[in-house]
């Protein structure tokens, strides 16, 4: 790759140009957004287990069908970002090996255990929230197919997170129980979620260069700061207490400060020590397994309809 080549390019993202999968583009710029799509892709899949848990508990019909819903649109979510990696010449099947072996990652946030009715609210409420914070960006990320994804992938984010929130209204005017249940579930879900966006400004790896290509228009502090600020009044409204002692409203910043990340905590996630983080892959890996004939069925009846076509 010559330097009037990358110049060229960088000369269409600095003009707001899209880049189309035909396109010619730096192999760094296509193996960033594989990475970053494909494991987008695996946090959705995953993401389908921890809220799966309770489509058979949820208290209500209505509160099921919702639960039912949402869990499918992620797996659509999932569908959706797959194809989009696909354009860049990656096949699903070595996508999803990478997400078995463990080579590649999928969001720590799925790793914690959903223990309460609660946590089904708080994670509409906050993990959906935070993804809202994450993708409104995307929506306008360099990479064409990535952003117009994204478009309907927030558009069914945003309809999640009112569903969890009105859970957590629910809770939070029910009785005693129910209220230290919407307590107990924000204290165990909040910095994890605060996790969510990534490492912060020095360990961030990755994030100069998306923002220079613009696949990040943000780095992880500052959408962390923005998910901070629009939260913190959705808890006050509650009732509830954000278990951050250090939490405080920054005049000067126009912005709260927080407390430390527990980054140890974080890392030890993300490199597969956390708390779910094996059933999670079991489970996936289990899934896959059964569902081989599907694929085999799927392919063996491709060929015979071309057999059929030829002869
Ligand atoms: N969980 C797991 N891994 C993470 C997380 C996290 N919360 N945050 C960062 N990482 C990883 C990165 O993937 C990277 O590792 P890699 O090089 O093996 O890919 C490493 O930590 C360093 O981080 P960054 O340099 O900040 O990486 P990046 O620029 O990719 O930013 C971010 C991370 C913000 C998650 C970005 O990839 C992104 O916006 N992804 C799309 C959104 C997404 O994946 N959301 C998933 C959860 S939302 C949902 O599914 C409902």
């Amino acid at each position: 790759e010559d330097e009037a080549f990358l110049a060229a390019f960088q000369e269409r993202i600095d003009a707001e140009m899209k880049i189309e999968p035909n396109d010619p583009m730096p192999e760094g710029y296509r193996k960033t957004l594989v990475r970053q799509i494909s494991q987008h892709a695996h946090s959705e899949v995953i993401g389908m287990q921890p809220e799966g848990n309770w489509i058979t508990r949820a208290p209500t019909l209505r509160r099921k069908a919702a639960l039912l819903a949402k869990v499918q649109d992620e797996g659509g979510h999932g569908l959706y970002l797959y194809s989009a990696a696909e354009t860049l010449g990656v096949s699903r099947e070595e996508m999803t090996d990478q997400l078995l072996s463990g080579a590649a990652k999928y969001s720590s946030i799925f790793n914690y255990p959903t223990l309460t009715w609660g946590d089904i609210g708080a994670i509409g409420w906050l993990v959906d929230g935070a993804a809202i914070m994450n993708q409104i960006p995307l929506c306008r990320c360099s990479f064409g197919p990535y952003a117009r994804a994204m478009i309907r992938v927030c558009k069914e984010e945003s309809f999640h997170q009112r569903q969890g929130y009105e859970i957590m209204m629910t809770l939070a005017r029910g009785s005693d129980e129910q209220k230290a249940m919407a307590q107990d579930a924000l204290d165990r879900y909040w910095w994890p979620s605060l996790m969510m966006f990534g490492p912060s400004e020095g360990s961030s790896v990755h994030s100069s260069q998306s923002m220079a290509w613009k696949i990040k228009r943000f780095t992880n502090d500052e959408l962390r700061d923005k998910f901070i600020n629009a939260t913190v009044p959705q808890a006050e409204y509650l009732g509830l207490t954000v278990p951050d002692p250090d939490l405080k409203w920054n005049e000067e910043r126009q912005s709260y400060d927080h407390g430390e990340i527990d980054w140890d905590e974080f890392w030890r996630v993300v490199k597969g020590d956390g708390p779910c983080n094996r059933e999670r892959l079991r489970n996936r890996t289990r899934v896959h397994e059964e569902g081989a004939w599907v694929r085999e069925a799927a392919l063996a009846h491709a060929e015979k309809r071309r057999e059929r076509a030829e002869a």
